[in-house]
């Protein structure tokens, strides 16, 4: 057995199946991967590709072995690989996606992966969706006198990426969860929330009391695909539907750049989110955790 990198054409069937079958939507384009994380490969010593692992600059990792080569050791050899790896980067945590009942979970808790939230993922198919009842709570919001702002209406200066991180973060503050959570730092946010092309600032809907800020939400434009970041309003501004017309607005984001099905997810213990998504029509999908730990935790 050898792990060698990827090779950007010859692996990609054989990664993009392995993500096809295990990995919570939305399955990653074994392409994108490839191009922007490392990934390395685990082949026999007859040249058979049995599994690989992927490890993102940000500290994201899958591992994925071949259906009739597991339980061989195969994924135990490149976790190895990818914590040596993740060390060498500095990295400072690594966090992984998997299932729950699965084998993907038992292995991560083997290598002390702790779970730090507990999810269920939704789609919502746009095909023959229909915005009237979401539109009528914009229009009853409006005539409450909240207004609704796209980011880009605002202008991408410091002040205003403050001001959005501070909402987002006290919004994000207020999700219920089994385990509190650090929200990231002003300037991960920036990166990768403010300055990533999947996430236009034209997809950045905020819900204004006057000139308060009061609620968010934020939609991507992947290839094929949406995916429902953040919806959030104020404890003060809740149970007036303003979340309801929030959803309106980024589906109609994502219905107006083509895209025919938006994920999302939610923890298992948000029930006020998980109703505002099913109202919106958003369909129950598999139920899996986050989990992270250490790169420097010596393997058991
Ligand atoms: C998870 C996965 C990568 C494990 O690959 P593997 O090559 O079978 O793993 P290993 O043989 O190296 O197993 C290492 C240890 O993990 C644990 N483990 C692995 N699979 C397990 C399972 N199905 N049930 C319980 N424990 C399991 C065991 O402790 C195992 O050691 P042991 O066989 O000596 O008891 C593989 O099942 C897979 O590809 N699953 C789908 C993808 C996935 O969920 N990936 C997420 C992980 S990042």
């Amino acid at each position: 057995m050898r792990i060698r990198p990827a090779n950007e054409d010859l692996d990609l069937a054989v990664i993009q199946s392995l993500y096809d079958e295990a990995y919570p939507e939305p399955v990653p384009k074994a392409a994108q991967i490839v191009k922007n994380q490392q990934v390395r490969m685990a082949e026999t010593d007859d040249g058979e590709v049995v599994g690989f692992r992927a490890v993102s600059p940000t500290g994201g990792i899958w591992i994925g072995v071949a259906a009739d080569h597991r339980r061989e050791g195969i994924g135990r050899l490149v976790m190895v690989d990818a914590l040596e790896y993740a060390s060498s980067l500095g990295l400072s945590e690594l966090v992984s996606r998997v299932l729950e009942n699965s084998a993907g979970k038992a292995f991560c808790d083997q290598f002390q992966f702790k779970p730090y939230v507990h999810a269920v993922n939704r789609s919502l198919d746009l095909t023959n969706w229909d915005d009237s009842a979401l539109a009528l709570k914009r229009e009853q919001a409006q005539q409450a006198g909240i207004q609704f702002k796209t980011y880009a209406d605002f202008g991408d200066t410091p002040e205003n990426q403050h001001r959005l991180y501070m909402l987002n973060k006290t919004l994000s503050a207020t999700i219920p969860r089994d385990e509190p959570q650090e929200f990231i730092a002003f300037e991960t946010y920036v990166q990768q929330r403010l300055a990533n092309k999947v996430l236009p600032h034209e997809g950045i809907f905020i819900a204004l009391d006057g000139d308060d800020w009061i609620g968010m939400s934020q939609i991507s434009l992947e290839e094929g695909y949406s995916f429902h970041h953040m919806t959030g309003v104020l404890p003060a501004y809740r149970g007036q539907d303003i979340a309801q017309a929030l959803k309106s607005l980024t589906i109609g984001f994502a219905q107006l750049n083509h895209r025919k099905i938006i994920y999302t997810f939610n923890e298992v213990g948000n029930a006020p989110m998980i109703a505002v998504n099913e109202i919106a029509g958003f369909r129950e999908g598999q139920r899996f955790f986050l989990v992270r730990r250490k790169p420097l935790i010596p393997t058991t």
